[in-house]
């Protein structure tokens, strides 16, 4: 079964790393062995083995029959929504990691994939590896969702933990956040809130089943977060931290992303590093909390290769059916984070 790549940055040379180094188990899961044919990318990689796949022109794999399904993993909404669904419409199953995508276009996409009778699959869009949204699409499904609070932005907590634990400076850690690959290509998307409002914007979407508008979402980044702040928040025995939420009130939903004082009693003060954290509450389940690693190279392609595998095998066909083309009106945000 070939696939194809698109994008060959931080997260496409991951999947092709998983699906190298785990090709047997992942070969005996799939039912069959899943083959990279082509990776577009506007690069050439001269001396990689990767250069034999290299390809510059979509159309090739659009009109490749034995391209069963398209990995897009560039980023950004254009051209990657115009490539999905060309690839949609061509008959093929899609797979991303792209919440800038997902929050803008995806149930427009997921119609499209219905209509044509593919999977559109996004896990690895919210919480890198953490499988977040197969168990609020997939398992939580018996449930009224009240309140998801989730630390959804891997590079902001990596920042913050390293200023509050060690002093360290925000450009420093930066810097260091960007060089293990845990940052966006603009990290302004990150500090700002952007990401984590595109992430909660989703989650929102799912379990409310209608298209929640990311920029209905009140959202302030850690940019005003000074090594003051840290030390008065330490003082009082509490963390800061940038958290994304969303709460329902009767039948409305309010969500917001702001940097909040977390404290030691809360499971989500002891969430550090790049590590993310996504606490659900559900009228009958009760408190849960999905926890991992939240960016990075191997686990965001660690789900994005298991969407591969769950496309292949078609299981998961209109995983997320419940997510309509009809649009939520939030509430605006009036309480503060419990
Ligand atoms: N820049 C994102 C983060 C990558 O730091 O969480 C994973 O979505």
């Amino acid at each position: 079964m070939k696939i194809a790549v698109l994008g060959y940055g931080t997260v496409g040379s991951g999947v092709v790393e998983v699906l190298d180094v785990n090709k047997e188990l992942i070969k005996a899961r799939a039912g069959k062995e899943i083959e990279v044919k082509y990776v577009l990318d506007l690069r050439d990689f001269p001396g990689d083995k990767i250069q034999e796949k290299i390809v510059h022109d979509y159309d090739l794999i659009l009109t490749d029959d034995e391209i069963e399904v398209v990995v897009e993993v560039m980023g950004g909404v254009e051209p990657a929504n115009t490539f999905v669904k060309k690839a949609l419409l061509a008959g093929k199953h899609v797979v991303t990691s792209n919440k800038a995508l997902v929050a803008k276009t995806g149930a427009q996409l997921l119609a499209v994939a219905r209509e044509q009778g593919v999977n559109f699959l996004f896990e690895a869009s919210v919480g890198g590896g953490i499988p977040i949204l197969r168990a609020l699409g997939s398992s939580l499904t018996a449930d009224e969702i009240e309140e998801i609070t989730g630390i959804l932005n891997g590079t902001t907590n990596y920042m913050m933990t390293k200023m509050f634990y060690e002093g360290a400076d925000y450009q420093t850690v930066l810097k260091e956040a960007q060089a293990n690959g845990y940052a966006e290509a603009d990290p302004t998307a990150d500090v700002e809130g952007h990401d984590a409002c595109r992430k909660i914007a989703i989650l929102s979407s799912i379990i409310s089943g209608k298209m929640v508008d990311f920029q209905d979402i009140y959202t302030e980044g850690i940019t005003k977060i000074t090594t003051e702040d840290m030390a008065y928040a330490r003082k009082l025995g509490m963390n800061i931290k940038l958290l994304a939420q969303c709460r329902r009130e009767g039948s409305q939903l309010s969500a917001m992303v702001a940097p909040f004082l977390v404290g030691a009693e809360h499971p989500l003060y002891s969430v550090n590093d790049v590590f993310n954290a996504v606490f659900v509450k559900g009228n009958m389940l009760g408190d849960a909390m999905f926890y991992g690693s939240g960016a990075g190279k191997l686990p965001t392609a660690s789900a994005v290769v298991a969407d591969v595998i769950a496309a292949v095998k078609n299981p998961d066909k209109d995983i997320m059916n419940f997510w309509s083309m009809d649009k939520l009106e939030l509430e605006s945000y009036k309480d503060t984070v419990k």
